[in-house]
């Protein structure tokens, strides 16, 4: 009989060899709970992602920024659906985690509950917050749960898009009138440091960033993500002509890094524990959606329910 000792040590072998914790092995229930909860809130992230830039299909500027508009807001729900699949290996129910997240147990990133004011707004999250899910969304192609893993292979080749998209969307408009100089520079303004934020709070302040890495579910801590974007985002901001709304931006020779002013902690904690600008908005637009969503999910379960029913007696008449 294998005892919790023997199945704790196949895990600890396992991760020690940077190989894949998968559905069906043994895992401890920390490693359980801490993917649940990651993964759960990155799906949310997605969904509740879709509200800011939906908000501009209506008011694009062409019909082919349309057009692409629509089918990055697509992506996005696409990529909710790889992660909450992911979240359903580990035995808990997509029922359960948007009953969870409605009633504020479960959280989505702090990005989404800022509002997007112009269609500048929409390449600053395209070249931003995009960039910024890339960059965390690479490192996580390595983390240890084999399903988590292979989800972001095929986020991460779609990201790109939707980052690039965002950054052309920003150089038309650096190209542009004053005005649109002038939008460009108001949303950069707007969105670089909840960009930042995104990452998570300091690696001294996180819960979660010792045992995860431990774990090997974070590869790269919070803080080194952060750095990793600023150094990559900056010389685009030059390229682009845009101020970074940072006084104390500079480039550090001796570490070859642009070291950056502080992050407004106030704003990020109040944002996450639901006291953002759009919060509130947020989960009623998307409590709103899961109830006016509800004859399609029991259509659909009807529809399975009676052809589960048709293949069983199939199958009887077949034996
Ligand atoms: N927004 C909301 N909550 C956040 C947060 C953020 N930006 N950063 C941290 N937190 C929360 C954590 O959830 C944790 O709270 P909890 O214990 O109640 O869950 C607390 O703050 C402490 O933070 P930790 O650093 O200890 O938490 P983690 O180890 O989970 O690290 C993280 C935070 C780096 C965001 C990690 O959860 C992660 O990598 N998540 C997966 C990626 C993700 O969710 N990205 C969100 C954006 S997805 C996206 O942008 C889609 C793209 O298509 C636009």
């Amino acid at each position: 009989m294998t005892s919790n000792a023997d199945f704790q040590a196949a895990f600890d072998a396992t991760i020690g060899a940077d190989e894949k914790i998968e559905p069906r092995d043994w895992m401890p229930d920390g490693y359980r709970n801490t993917l649940i909860r990651q993964i759960a809130q990155h799906a949310h992230s997605e969904i509740i992602g879709m509200q800011p830039e939906a908000n501009w299909i209506t008011r694009a500027p062409t019909l082919q920024r349309k057009a692409i508009l629509i089918a990055k807001v697509q992506d996005e729900a696409g990529h909710g659906l790889y992660l909450y699949s992911a979240a359903e290996t580990l035995g808990v129910s997509r029922d359960e985690l948007q009953d969870l997240l409605h009633r504020g147990k479960q959280k989505y990133s702090s990005i989404f509950n800022y509002p997007t004011l112009s269609w500048a707004d929409i390449g600053a999250i395209g070249w931003l917050v995009d960039g910024a899910a890339i960059v965390n969304q690479i490192m996580l192609q390595g983390t240890s749960y084999g399903p988590y893993a292979r989800a972001m292979v095929r986020i991460c080749k779609e990201e790109s898009f939707h980052a690039r998209q965002g950054y052309s969307i920003l150089m038309r408009l650096a190209e542009g009138t004053e005005e649109q100089r002038a939008m460009l520079q108001d949303a950069v303004n707007r969105w670089w440091w909840p960009s930042l934020m995104m990452f998570g709070p300091h690696d001294s302040e996180s819960t979660h960033t010792e045992q995860s890495m431990e774990w090997r579910i974070k590869r790269i801590s919070n803080d080194d993500l952060r750095q990793m974007f600023v150094d990559q985002t900056v010389p685009q901001a030059h390229y682009l002509g845009v101020e970074i709304p940072d006084p104390d931006l500079h480039f550090d020779e001796d570490s070859g890094h642009w070291r950056f002013g502080d992050i407004d902690w106030d704003e990020f904690w109040a944002t996450v524990k639901g006291n953002g600008r759009m919060n509130r908005e947020r989960i009623a637009h998307k409590r709103k959606a899961w109830e006016d969503g509800a004859w399609v999910r029991e259509a659909a379960q009807a529809y399975a329910d009676k052809h589960a029913g048709r293949t069983s007696s199939m199958s009887e008449e077949a034996a």
